[in-house]
């Protein structure tokens, strides 16, 4: 009922959370598990820091549980990290009556009284929803203040566990392996991309190659502040890892989600087949801040990973990590405009106006461009208008915009006597894309997914290959009740192969 909460993005009943943690997959129950940076006592980030804690059976729905795990301490924190299922019972915690998809074990940063940080570990003989901690804890100790967000995973090829973790303002993500997720043996250190000011979140996964049989390992790592679009971001580095090193294919610094709500990634262990993962979906610059009263952020939607080549200029490929948001069954439409085909010229707007309206929509557009070459006086564009119901005659709308001229997206989230006024709350941002094809006339030919939940937006570019999340403040008791398709040109030189625009439940 609250106009400004998002139904389909995990919300926390209550208070402020950050970072997901201790993501995985439960294959006995099929369940999603969920653990977040959770300040339960106020909404803004805050010591005594937990790990809160919700599951869904399909990605969307969630259930709010008790917090997880807690600091022994009022001015402590338990810091980010990640959960791992110890099947053959590595490290002892199990026995027989556990069934071997259910043996959690979580591994995450202690931040104690003198801020001091060490890796730790607790294990849940429940399934996840209680922990013990480890009674010789911590497991790492390096007797520093900025070392944390540890990433465990089982390596099949070496035959350990692997950590992944942060020397955070020394630029470093260490390598760490282990037989039994006590005992830890320093293997390496990388460094690339962006600096910032420091490091955090960082990930290493494998990602399986679309139509092969291959896989590459990805490296993610967050970078907070010092993103070139301002705040916090996340990168990416696609490569080989042996279980010692990580060797990256080339020096690119790839940015995961060009958005401004997208940080501290993780993927989900466990899960039955490829990649799966989500962020948090705000930014270190304003999350404190926004518009929203009793419970502060929200995630991004889970999405599936995979790896393809695209075009990055009509002579150069390269391999790319593409997301697709997930989006189950139990998502359905209210009502709809679908078209297979549209030619703007006769009719320039479609417009989907919602009677009752949910706050939820999505729409998905494939189309060509009749031409090749424009002259930089042109004006060729369209306009995708998410807007709230007319009141008073005012209306407020957030716009993605397409220009043909410059093969550039634009998101605007700039609303008219906003109630959030924040100099690092960017308006507009843009992306240049490559065409995701060209048809046998050799017309180039784009495609975009976008989907809208209260407030907040993502777009999804040429099937996943570019990414862009952003949150958006309408006025109070505002939110999207409406989506419009606007052609701006009279003679449109675009044309629709598909449009379709749905109000969801
Ligand atoms: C990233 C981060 C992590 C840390 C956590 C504390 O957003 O700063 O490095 O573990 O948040 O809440």
């Amino acid at each position: 009922s609250e106009y400004n909460r998002p139904l389909i993005h995990y919300t926390p009943e209550y208070g402020w959370l950050n970072d997901p943690n201790g993501l995985f997959f439960d294959k006995k129950e099929k369940l999603w598990h969920i653990y977040f940076q959770y300040n339960p006592n106020g909404s803004v980030w805050g010591l005594p820091l937990y790990w809160g804690h919700a599951t869904s059976k399909d990605l969307v729905n969630w259930k709010h549980h008790d917090l997880a795990i807690s600091p022994e301490k009022d001015d402590e924190g338990i810091f980010s990290g990640s959960i791992v299922i110890d099947h053959i019972n590595t490290s002892g915690f199990f026995d027989d009556s556990i069934d071997p998809d259910q043996r959690v074990v979580a591994i995450y940063t202690n931040h104690d009284s003198n801020e001091k940080q060490t890796q730790e570990i607790a294990y849940s003989l429940d399934a996840g929803y209680t922990f013990t901690k480890y009674k010789a804890n911590p497991v790492i100790d390096l007797n520093l203040t900025q070392f944390r967000d540890p990433k465990v995973f089982w390596h099949k090829q070496s035959n350990q566990w692997i950590m992944i973790v942060v020397k955070s303002q020394d630029f470093k993500i260490q390598i760490y392996g282990s037989t039994n997720l006590k005992d830890w043996k320093f293997h390496s250190n990388f460094s690339s991309g962006f600096y910032g000011f420091q490091y955090e979140c960082p990930g290493l996964f494998e990602v399986p190659i679309e139509n092969s049989t291959k896989s590459k390992w990805v490296m993610v790592l967050a970078i907070n502040p010092g993103s070139p679009i301002g705040g916090s971001f996340n990168q990416y580095f696609i490569g080989d890892f042996d279980g010692y090193n990580f060797a990256p294919d080339d020096t690119q610094s790839r940015i995961m989600d060009i958005g401004k709500d997208f940080y501290a990634f993780q993927n989900f262990s466990d899960v039955e087949e490829g990649a799966i993962g989500l962020a948090w979906a705000s930014n270190w610059q304003y999350g404190n801040l926004v518009p929203t009263t009793e419970r502060r952020s929200s995630m991004s939607l889970a999405r599936r990973y995979t790896l393809k080549e695209i075009n990055i200029n009509p002579e150069t490929k390269i391999l790319s990590l593409i997301q697709r948001p997930i989006i189950p069954d139990s998502i359905t439409a209210v009502n709809s405009i679908v078209k297979t085909s549209f030619h703007p010229t006769i009719n320039n707007i479609l417009s989907l106006v919602a009677q009752d309206s949910t706050g939820l929509f999505d729409f998905k557009l494939r189309f060509k461009i009749k031409e090749k070459r424009f002259s930089n006086q042109e004006k060729i564009t369209f306009d995708i208008l998410v807007q709230s119901q007319v009141q008073d005659n005012e209306i407020d709308t957030v716009k993605v915009g397409f220009d043909a001229v410059i093969s550039s997206y634009y998101f605007n989230r700039a609303i008219k006597n906003k109630n959030f006024e924040n100099e690092f709350f960017t308006d507009k941002l843009s992306t240049y894309m490559e065409p995701l094809s060209y048809d046998d006339n050799n017309l180039p030919v784009f495609e975009l997914y976008g989907i809208v939940d209260r407030n907040i937006i993502e777009l999804y570019f040429n099937d996943g290959a570019v990414a862009m999340t952003n949150t958006f403040f309408m006025n109070e008791g505002r939110y999207p009740h409406s989506i419009k398709l606007v052609v701006n040109n009279e003679d449109s030189k675009f044309e629709f192969e598909q449009v379709s625009l749905r109000h969801l439940t």
